[in-house]
C-alpha cells in the first residue's frame, strides 16, 4: 500500500509583522515577528509518492500550478537524497490569498506531511525552519495560540517558537472585504516595501514593539496588544505608499472598516485593527465584547462577511 501522509496547520495572523527579507533565497526576515494562530481558518494537506513526471498539486479539488510547491519540495530531496515525485492534496479552508495568509497554513500543513511521510524526527524547531523555506510566515504555523519568529541572521537561528501558552481570551473578527485573488504577491509587495525611505525607521520601531508586545501578552493586556499591533499594522502600510512603486492594499471598505474601529475604540469599546497583504481586516478584541462589537459591524457593514477567531493549535497530523 502507498503511504499517505495527512498534515493540518491553521493559520496564523500576525501582531508584530514580517515585512522585509534580510535574504531573500532563505527568507530571512528583516524583524522578528509575533502572531497569534487561528481556529477558524487552517489547510489540510495530503501528500504521497507517484510515479508521474513531475510533482502535483491538487488544490480543493482542482489540479493547480505546482512550481512553488515543487521547488520547496526539491529542498527536502536536497537534504534527505533525491526521491520520487510526489502528488500533494490540499483542502485550504482560507480565503486563498486574499491577505488571509493561506501560504502560512498551507507551507506549515505540507512540511508537516513531508516530514512524516519522510519519517523525519518530529522536530518542531526543524519544522519551522524548513516552513520558513516554503513561505515565511508559515514558520509561525508549526505552533498554536502565540508563536515568536526570531529573525536571526542565517537558516541556522532563523526560526520560529512557541512563545506563551496561556489563552488570554483574545479575539480576532475577520471582516472578509474581499476573496478574490490579491494584486500584489507579499513577496513582491515587501521587496517594494523595503524601498521607502522610512523603512528602516519602521523596522527599528518594529523590535521595541515586540518587547512591549510580549510584556502585553504576558500581562493579558488586550487593549495594549490592540494598540500595538494596529500601530505596527498601519506603519506596515505606510511603507508600501513610501516605496519608489507606491502602493496599497487598502480599499475603500478597508479604510470604512478601519475608521469604524477607530469609532468603536473611542466610544469605549476594546476595537483594533490589523491588515496583511490584501483588503481584509482583522479586527482585534476580546471574548467580553465580541458580539457587541460583531453586532455593530453587522449592522454598518451588512454587505461584508465576518467570522470570529480565537487561538487555535498548532501543526497536527490528522
Ligand atoms: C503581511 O509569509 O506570505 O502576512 O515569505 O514571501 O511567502 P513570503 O511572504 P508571506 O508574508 C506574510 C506577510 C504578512 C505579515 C505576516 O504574516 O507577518
Amino acid at each position: 500500500m502507498t503511504k499517505l501522509a495527512t498534515a493540518r496547520a491553521h493559520t496564523n495572523i500576525a501582531l508584530i509583522k514580517y515585512w522585509g527579507k534580510e535574504n531573500v533565497a532563505l527568507n530571512i526576515p528583516t524583524t522578528s515577528s509575533l502572531s497569534l494562530t487561528l481556529d477558524q481558518f487552517y489547510t489540510t494537506t495530503s501528500v504521497e509518492f507517484t510515479d508521474s513526471s513531475k510533482d502535483e498539486l491538487i488544490l480543493n479539488g482542482i489540479s493547480t500550478d505546482s512550481t512553488r510547491v515543487s521547488k520547496f519540495l526539491d529542498l527536502f530531496r536536497q537534504q534527505e537524497g533525491n526521491f520520487s515525485k510526489i502528488l500533494v492534496r490540499s483542502e485550504n479552508h482560507v480565503p486563498t490569498a486574499a491577505g488571509l495568509a493561506s501560504s502560512a497554513s498551507s507551507f506549515s500543513a505540507l512540511t508537516g506531511a513531508m516530514f512524516n511521510l519522510l519519517e523525519l524526527p518530529n522536530d518542531v524547531q526543524e519544522m519551522s525552519r524548513m516552513a520558513r523555506k516554503g513561505s515565511g510566515s508559515a514558520s509561525r504555523s508549526i505552533f498554536g495560540n502565540f508563536a515568536v519568529w526570531n529573525k536571526g541572521e542565517d537558516d541556522q537561528s532563523s526560526y520560529a517558537e512557541s512563545f506563551y501558552d496561556e489563552d488570554i481570551n483574545l479575539t480576532m473578527i475577520v471582516a472578509e472585504i474581499s476573496s478574490s485573488m490579491k494584486k500584489m504577491s507579499s513577496t513582491k509587495g515587501m521587496q517594494l516595501a523595503q524601498t521607502a525611505p522610512t523603512y528602516g525607521a519602521w523596522v527599528e520601531k518594529a523590535a521595541h514593539q515586540l518587547e512591549e508586545m510580549k510584556a502585553a501578552i504576558r500581562a493579558k493586556d488586550i487593549e495594549k496588544i490592540g494598540l500595538i499591533a494596529q500601530d505596527n499594522a498601519l506603519g506596515m502600510h505606510e511603507q508600501n505608499r513610501n516605496s519608489i512603486e507606491p502602493f496599497d492594499y487598502f480599499t475603500v471598505q478597508t479604510r470604512r472598516v478601519i475608521d469604524f474601529a477607530k469609532q468603536c475604540y473611542e466610544s469605549g469599546l476594546l476595537a483594533f485593527v490589523t491588515i496583511d497583504a490584501g483588503p481584509n481586516v482583522k479586527i482585534i478584541t476580546d471574548r467580553a465584547s465580541e458580539t457587541e462589537l460583531l453586532n455593530k459591524f453587522k449592522v454598518n457593514f451588512p454587505e461584508i462577511p465576518f467570522e470570529v477567531a480565537h487561538a487555535g493549535e498548532g501543526l497536527r497530523y490528522v
